[in-house]
């Protein structure tokens, strides 16, 4: 027997892939299709199930994406979410209206029927809403399953076909039951089995590895990060020694971060590891520069400057292993085609540009973080790589505000250490998202002894989030900040003050640069 698949046609939505890892999360393979996949490719796939995902069109838009009608006759359960369920009703013969008021947010749902998508639910749930159009007849081929106050179809079912809709999403975490209502939907409605493992995706894609390279060479720039860090075993696992990792020192990182990815990776894991010292070059580019944007540019170059002495003596090579996550390729815009809104565009640096001339393998790219997690705890990797806090590709430049010498780096990097070592040892490090220290451009009077000092300022940041695009700031006990600072002051020459970044983001952002 083949493989469980529920396909995912995407009407643009911007959340597509959190709906495909949603339904993994109920061990259900899953795989996103263009909207407009044909039936008889849905056939030949032998899918269990499908799901119309929602999106930014009206149903009457002109150009609204639309489906191939046959799949109706597939006699396969769909569920459509928003406008895949408008879509979906329209096409069985209800009919789409706009509403009175857009419903946006938090909602009630009343419950009405008990059973199928429902089972096991209490009279009412909160739901997450945001539509403009809504079913405003049903006709006599439908029922009702749930209401709000402003939708009264908020969830319907076909009365001979398998077609569910729902106006809401079962997909974000603001619809807190949204994970029953898609085990329902996959289990009991699909009639799924769940037998799909992260270890399968694993499988998978060392397979795919594997006959797509051939005999070629693969190059992964590994930075030690948890996603460069999977992306390297995974392909390694595939191909062993056809993979060559380059890590550059570029000199603007961690106390010894070079080190340990060179034990881990070269030592431990008998990868092929080359180390390029370039961070004389950095330092000299960067010498006196002081504006933050004009940091990221020198450092994005010289990276490129970087790896490509490094990767033209690796004759072989045809491809470039990269640790793109989905998250990255919705801040970047959208390339494939996906008319998902722009959500952000990054100022990511440290990546490559396409005219390396290498074909890009990039496995993780449907992938969200803690997923990776899940597939790095698989592959084998430790911990302390797989939990690592992220770590800008500028490094500690963008943490040095105003310019960067190599005394200022030695300050810097002797805080970092300290209250990385003191959050972990106060059991924080993991609750806390991404922490760091920054060396003030100012100079504060203090007491030494006897003697009056004039020295740094260093500032502590430690953020709380999921996403990285809204953060709150961690809620450290104070006894524990007092000894990140005491240990600071008394061990790092040159800092006299330590105090704690209280802004939230937005409006401030999570690094100060
Ligand atoms: P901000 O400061 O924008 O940071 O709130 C959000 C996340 O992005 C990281 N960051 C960068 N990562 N190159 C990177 O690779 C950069 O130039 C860069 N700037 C910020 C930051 O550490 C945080 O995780």
């Amino acid at each position: 027997m083949g493989r469980e698949i529920v396909a995912i046609l995407d009407f643009g939505s911007q959340y597509g892939q959190l709906i495909a890892r949603r339904v993994r999360e109920q061990n259900v393979y899953s795989q996103i299709c263009r909207a407009d996949v044909t039936a008889e490719t849905l056939s030949r796939l032998g899918v269990k199930g499908l799901i119309f995902s929602g999106g930014p069109a009206s149903v009457y838009d002109e150009n609204a994406p639309k489906c191939d009608e046959k799949i109706f006759r597939l006699d396969v359960p769909i569920l459509g979410i928003c406008y895949g369920m408008q879509l979906g009703c329209r096409i069985l013969g209800a009919k789409v209206i706009p509403a009175q008021s857009r419903e946006y947010g938090r909602t009630n749902l009343s419950i009405l029927e008990k059973n199928d998508l429902f089972a096991d639910m209490p009279d009412s749930i909160t739901a997450w809403a945001s539509h403009g159009d809504q079913i405003g007849d049903l006709g006599e081929d439908f029922t009702k399953l749930a209401t709000t106050d402003t939708c009264p179809y908020a969830a319907v079912k076909h009365k001979t076909k398998k077609f569910f809709g729902v106006q809401f999403h079962p997909e974000v975490s603001h619809t807190p039951k949204g994970p029953q209502i898609l085990k329902n939907f996959l289990y009991d409605i699909c009639g799924c089995s769940g037998d799909w493992k992260m270890s399968d995706f694993v499988n998978e894609t060392v397979e795919a590895v594997r006959s797509r390279v051939g005999n070629a060479q693969v190059i992964c720039g590994l930075s030690g990060g948890v996603d460069s860090s999977v992306v390297a075993s995974l392909i390694h696992k595939a191909i062993g020694d056809q993979l060559v990792c380059i890590f550059v020192d570029n000199g603007l990182l961690r106390k010894n971060e070079r080190e340990h990815v060179v034990s881990t990776f070269r030592n431990h894991f008998h990868m092929d590891l080359r180390v390029v010292d370039w961070s004389k070059q950095f330092l000299s580019a960067l010498a006196g520069v002081s504006d933050p944007q004009k940091k990221r540019k020198i450092i994005g170059a010289e990276f490129i400057n970087a790896f490509q002495s490094e990767a033209a003596k690796i004759p072989n090579a045809k491809f470039l292993a990269q640790g793109t996550l989905y998250p990255d390729v919705i801040e970047s815009g959208s390339k494939d085609g996906n008319p998902a809104a722009n959500i952000k565009l990054h100022h990511n640096v440290g990546g490559l540009p396409a005219e390396l001339g290498f074909e890009l393998i990039e496995p993780l790219r449907d992938l969200f973080k803690d997923e990776v997690r899940v597939v790095g705890e698989y592959l084998g990797l430790p911990p302390d790589i797989i939990w690592r806090h992220p770590f800008p590709g500028p490094g500690l430049a963008v943490r040095i505000i105003g310019e960067i010498t190599p005394q200022r780096l030695e300050i810097l990097r002797a805080a970092d250490e300290i209250l990385i070592d003191e959050l972990t040892s106060a059991g924080l490090y993991r609750k806390i998202s991404q922490a760091l220290a920054v060396l003030l451009p100012v100079s504060t009077v203090g007491v030494m002894g006897d003697e009056r000092s004039y020295e740094n300022v260093i500032a502590i940041r430690a953020v709380e989030t999921t996403d990285f695009m809204t953060a709150d700031f961690s809620r450290i006990p104070h006894e524990v900040l007092g000894t990140i600072s005491n240990r600071i002051i008394n061990e790092v020459r040159g800092v006299n003050r330590v105090v704690y970044d209280i802004s939230s983001k937005p409006p401030a952002t999570i690094e100060w640069e």
